[in-house]
């Protein structure tokens, strides 16, 4: 069945956790043609599963939104959003234990080299004592794919975002261990309310701010880019014995996502999330579309430059630039307002909302 709008239950759920399955989204002929593509650009014998660029934007693997039920399900639980033209081509080889222990994150945050010993970090800000090294000569000259410092010139916002993640299995990823996408489930409520503790104390937004350290230490003493809040991290920590147990799945506090091909998952991008190692022999092989709600009097929605499908930083272009906005129209402010309110880019989630607010 071809699933365009939401049950009642279905809002409940991702009113609730945060993000939502939907089974069999995408056909087979669709599924099929997109992981043939993507397996025979695969490198052989390397260990290394880069894909090539083109396939991000190649119509037979944006076909796996753009020409299924998805693109009128999301048209309908959100409202109006730019033509989707590219996407993540996700892959983690079989038997990877690369990365180690998953990183569990909100999207948007710069991801560079960090030193390497605990010293040279400032505990309160998380960053680098002489950040010239890491950072560059001036945060804002850097900035390519490996994300951007700040969102914005002023350096209010260090967070991009968006509205709706939407993830696409190509494989069968029904075992948990298997590389699925891990989620902090249910902790998208607690994700708002510490952005506007951070909004009501006229903190920096996002990673620096308050309550978010760019950089942390582990245990072991060695630094980490930090994806979280301080109180979401130590939240997830203190209920995940309340999790069941899940064999094959050794990170309690998190949720897999078990999908089959043609599954697809939906979380809003105040769900924290992760890839995971992938035990299995096969490849996991995901695709992420990243899709924001349109904004009325934006000069640039739409635009090319903004690489919308893939982009987690849409107030500024994809490769980092900044864009010129009209004196009226503070694109920041408004993705800060998004970040504290994001049921509010969520047309069709209206009465769910209201109903479950009511009720607390
Ligand atoms: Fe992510």
């Amino acid at each position: 069945m071809v699933t365009t709008k939401l049950t009642d239950n279905q809002k409940q759920a991702l009113y609730q956790n945060g993000y939502i399955v939907i089974k069999n989204a995408v056909p087979e002929r669709i599924v099929k043609s997109a992981k043939k593509l993507v397996s025979e650009s695969l490198p052989k014998n390397s260990r290394r599963l880069l894909v090539p660029a083109g396939l991000a934007t190649d119509s037979r693997v944006i076909a796996l939104f753009n020409e299924t039920c998805l693109i009128d399900l999301l048209h309908n639980e959100i409202g109006p959003f730019p033509e989707v033209i590219s996407c993540q081509v996700a892959i983690t080889p079989g038997h990877d234990k690369i990365g180690g222990h998953p990183g569990p994150h909100v999207d948007g945050s710069w991801g560079g080299t960090i030193p390497t010993s605990a010293e040279d970090i400032d505990l309160v800000t998380g960053r680098p004592k002489d950040p010239i090294p890491y950072f560059g000569e001036n945060d804002d000259l850097r900035g390519s794919n490996d994300g951007q410092l700040w969102q914005d010139p002023e350096h209010r916002i260090s967070l991009g975002s968006y509205t709706a993640l939407v993830g696409i299995a190509l494989n069968d990823q029904n075992i948990p261990g298997n590389g699925q996408f891990g989620v902090l489930k249910g902790m998208h409520h607690l994700v708002e309310s510490e952005f506007r503790r951070q909004r009501e104390s006229g903190s920096v937004i996002g990673p620096e701010g308050l309550g978010w350290p760019r950089i942390k230490i582990r245990s072991d003493g060695t630094p980490f880019l930090n994806g979280l809040f301080d109180r979401v991290r130590m939240h997830a920590a203190k209920t995940a014995s309340q999790n069941d147990v899940i064999m094959g799945w050794p990170w309690r506090e998190l949720t897999p996502v078990c999908l089959q091909p043609g599954d697809a998952v939906i979380a809003l991008h105040a769900c924290p999330h992760t890839a995971t190692p992938n035990y299995g022999p096969d490849p996991r092989m995901n695709i992420y579309f990243r899709i924001r709600r349109q904004r009325q009097g934006n000069p640039h929605e739409g635009s090319r430059r903004l690489g919308h499908g893939v982009s987690d930083h849409l107030d500024r272009g994809y490769f980092g630039q900044f864009l010129n906005y009209p004196d009226d129209y503070d694109p920041w402010q408004i993705s800060v307002e998004k970040l504290c309110d994001h049921w509010s880019d969520w047309d069709g989630m209206q009465n769910t909302v209201a109903l479950n607010q009511s009720d607390s």
